[in-house]
This record gives C-alpha cells, sequence and structure tokens, in this order.
C-alpha cells in the first residue's frame, strides 16, 4: 500500500465548520418540506452539485449496493430519479424495492438520509424526461436499450 495516502487518510481534516445549527423541534413534519429548505441553503452556499446523491439498494442475495445519482425532481409523494430500467440497480430494484437515499454537502457539514421505497413512474413520466434529455443523453440512452436487447 502506499504510504503517503495512508497518512493523508489518516490525517485528512473532515467537518471543518463553523455550520449553521439545526433545531429539530422546529423541524417541518414533512421530511420533504425540510428538504427544500436545506436544499435552499446548500444553493445559497454554493455548495456543489447539490443534486448529487448516493442510491443504495439490495441485490438479490441481499448484499447492498450503491452509486451516485441525479435527484430528478421532489414532490410530497417523494424524490425521483431517472435510471434505466436494464440496468443491475434495475434488476435489483425490481427484485426488492427498499432503498435509502443519502445526500452529503461537505460545505456546508450537512448529510441527508432517506429510506424507502422504489417504485416505477410509470411510461408517460418516463417518456417526458427522456424527451426533455439533450442529444448526447437521449443517444446514450438509446445505444443502453440497443446494447440489452
Ligand atoms: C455525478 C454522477 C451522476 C450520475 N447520475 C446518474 C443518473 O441520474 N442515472 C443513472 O442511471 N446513472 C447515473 N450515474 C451513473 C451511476 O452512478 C452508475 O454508475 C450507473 O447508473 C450504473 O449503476 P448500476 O450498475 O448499479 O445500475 C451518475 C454518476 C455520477 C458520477
Amino acid at each position: 500500500m502506499n504510504e503517503q495516502i495512508r497518512y493523508e487518510i489518516k490525517n485528512s481534516k473532515t467537518l471543518c465548520g463553523p455550520f449553521t445549527s439545526f433545531d429539530l423541534e422546529k423541524a417541518p413534519d414533512i421530511p420533504q418540506y425540510l428538504f427544500e429548505e436545506w436544499f435552499q441553503s446548500a444553493l445559497d452556499n454554493d455548495v456543489h452539485e447539490p443534486q448529487s446523491m448516493t442510491l443504495s439498494s439490495v441485490d438479490k442475495h441481499g448484499f447492498p449496493d450503491s452509486r451516485v445519482l441525479i435527484l430528478k425532481d421532489i414532490d410530497e409523494d417523494g424524490w425521483y430519479f431517472a435510471t434505466s430500467s436494464n440496468s443491475k440497480k434495475g434488476e435489483q430494484l425490481r427484485n426488492n424495492p427498499n432503498v435509502s437515499l443519502c445526500f452529503y454537502w461537505s460545505k456546508v457539514g450537512r448529510q441527508i438520509r432517506i429510506r424507502g421505497k422504489a417504485m416505477e413512474m410509470g411510461k408517460k413520466l418516463s417518456t417526458l424526461d427522456f424527451m426533455k434529455r439533450g442529444t448526447v443523453a437521449k443517444a446514450i440512452a438509446l445505444i443502453e436499450r440497443q446494447a440489452k436487447y
């Protein structure tokens, strides 16, 4: 192993505030409203890519799997992401819809953890999402589909 890297891992600083405090008593009952407040604060503080999040799912052997995705939307029903249903995660979610999301915004010292069940949005919304993408993203999605069938 690289000793310098091991040294850096052990000695790198994390959570170097000062950060804004959070009063749990004043948190809104609906988690999405708190998420909105915190997202706004991340924007105000120029957090880099606050919409990037880690989605964890579970494979058919019960092993967790995680990857970074982009948050596409949020409403009273939940948090939305877009992915190919033919991907590894697509297969895992069909088999076991239990998921967690994790956002980490180091600049404001905040982490958000969400647990729930993933649900398919249906063809109409998926098509709308596809149509909104740029040409390159559309081409990648089509190539992915071709490669699978
Ligand atoms: C910043 C960033 C954003 C990403 N956004 C997405 C996304 O919105 N949807 C997606 O399917 N994959 C996205 N990816 C790729 C995934 O992290 C992952 O590599 C891919 O979806 C395959 O995952 P799977 O094999 O577990 O299905 C993103 C990767 C990065 C680094």
